[in-house]
């Protein structure tokens, strides 16, 4: 039985009910963020808690804890749950309160946490890449905020799926801006790239730490505009995600990327990412 936590208590997943009332639930009306654990310690939890802030301040919604508070709470979730690989979900609504588009005032947050295995990449994945699909991308000028309002992620995401997919790598205007659920990277004549932050895309965690590793190993990097022929002309193409880390994409629109096999610089980055984890541990 996995353990959640629930507005201060931790309780049985079975046990733990919210209000039909809560604005999380009537309107999409909250922010979550999902951060690793490795081994049972906590990944790049000074990065999320910092994101989970700008989610939070964009949607003018006050922090209900301390940062040292999300820590505490987050361990002992870990613990409870026994440990090991995991990725942590939480998330804060603006709390129960009569169905008004308008913030309710004086109501409480509602503030939720769970963890659930992080599954391990298949081997066959890590071997041979995965495929994707491209598709126009009809979000709204707020992705940088972790909303928990994804119907769009999701339809992106299905419609990858039933064609067979890994992810959904997005064009907006005829530029590259994420994938559904993950940042994306390529190569091109060694050279790494991915499009620079904006309110088109998520700022990923993995994105900025594989940045920080690659320029960290005198690999070239650059946060620049790429265009939807610039993706199908590269040499590389990667994903990165919380719970992922860095997969390399050998398909796209059932076009062979490169070799058709993870590439040389991925297998670089990605190695370099795997040591820089394990070292944590
Ligand atoms: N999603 N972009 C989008 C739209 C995402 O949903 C995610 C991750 C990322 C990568 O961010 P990070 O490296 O911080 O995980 C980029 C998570 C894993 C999810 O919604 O489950």
């Amino acid at each position: 039985m996995s353990y959640i936590y629930l507005n201060g208590d931790f309780l049985p997943q079975n046990e733990a009910f919210v209000s039909v009332l809560d604005r999380g639930f009537l309107l999409g009306d909250g922010i979550y963020e999902v951060i690793p654990a490795f081994n049972g310690k906590l990944f790049r939890l000074a990065e999320h808690l910092r994101r989970l802030q700008q989610s939070l301040d964009a949607i003018h919604l006050q922090n209900p804890l301390s940062n040292n508070d999300w820590e505490h709470i987050l361990k002992q979730l870990i613990e409870k749950n026994g440990g090991g690989e995991l990725s942590i979900y939480l998330q804060i609504t603006r709390g129960v309160a009569p169905r008004d588009h308008v913030f309710p005032k004086n109501t409480q947050p509602s503030i939720y946490a769970m963890s659930s295995p992080i599954e391990p990449v298949k081997a066959t994945s890590l071997q041979k890449g995965v495929s994707a699909i491209l598709l126009d991308d009809p979000r709204w000028q707020h992705c940088h905020i972790k909303a928990i309002s994804l119907l769009p992620n999701v339809l992106l995401k299905q419609e990858a799926a039933e064609q067979g997919c890994t992810e959904a790598i997005l064009i907006k205007d005829n530029l590259l801006t994420e994938g559904a659920a993950s940042n994306i990277f390529i190569v091109k004549n060694n050279c790494v790239k991915t499009p620079p932050k904006s309110q088109y895309i998520l700022g990923g965690i993995t994105r900025d730490l594989t940045i920080e590793l690659a320029l960290k190993n005198n690999i070239d990097c650059q946060e620049t505009a790429i265009s939807k022929t610039d993706l199908l002309d590269a040499d590389e193409i990667w994903l990165s995600s919380s719970t992922k880390d860095i997969l390399a994409i050998t398909q796209l629109n059932g076009q062979i990327i490169g070799s058709g096999l993870p590439g040389p610089m991925w297998q670089k980055i990605s190695k370099i990412y795997q040591t820089f984890k394990t070292r944590l541990k």
